[in-house]
């Protein structure tokens, strides 16, 4: 199934705990250069190992984020929901997707692309520093596997 584009960026981003470190102002950068996208439950978001640019901020719904060992069996690394992001690594290195994520239940995310990211930080620079420390986390939590 294709995902459809929800209209309405006017939708809270307060509601969730990633933006509630941003100011109004940062906020409504976010909300100006972001996409939203619904997508039903079970829905592919991402494929390890296709290229992309874009970050995915969730709105609401839970996704599960997996990579394929060698027998294509399912690893799964995390389970994201509300204020959680996912995409950003390919989002800054342009370099294929580390992992896979598919949908738990329907969802809806904010998507900055990689240009829009760009445009967001100038505007905005803390946001720069959010993506930062979560990446840090993730790289800290992975070391310990
Ligand atoms: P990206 O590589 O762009 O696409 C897959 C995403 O899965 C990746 O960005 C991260 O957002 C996420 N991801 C990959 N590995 C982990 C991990 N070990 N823990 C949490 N999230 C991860």
């Amino acid at each position: 199934k294709r995902p459809t584009l929800i209209g309405d960026r006017t939708m809270t981003l307060k509601a969730v705990p990633f933006f509630t470190q941003l100011n109004d102002r940062e906020l409504d950068v976010i909300r100006t250069l972001a996409v939203e996208k619904a997508y039903p439950r079970t829905a592919v978001v991402l494929t390890e190992g296709e290229m992309g640019d874009s970050l995915y901020m969730i709105q609401t719904g839970k996704v599960k984020v997996f990579i394929g060992d060698e027998d294509g069996r399912e690893i799964i690394l995390k389970i994201l929901g509300p204020g959680d992001f996912f995409g950003e690594m390919s989002m800054i290195d342009k370099q294929p997707r580390s992992a896979s994520v598919t949908t738990l239940e329907a969802s809806t995310f904010h998507i900055l692309s990689h240009s829009a990211f760009e445009r967001a930080v100038e505007q905005a620079p803390r946001i720069a520093n959010m993506v930062m420390r979560v990446l840090a986390s993730r790289v800290r939590e992975a070391d310990r596997k």
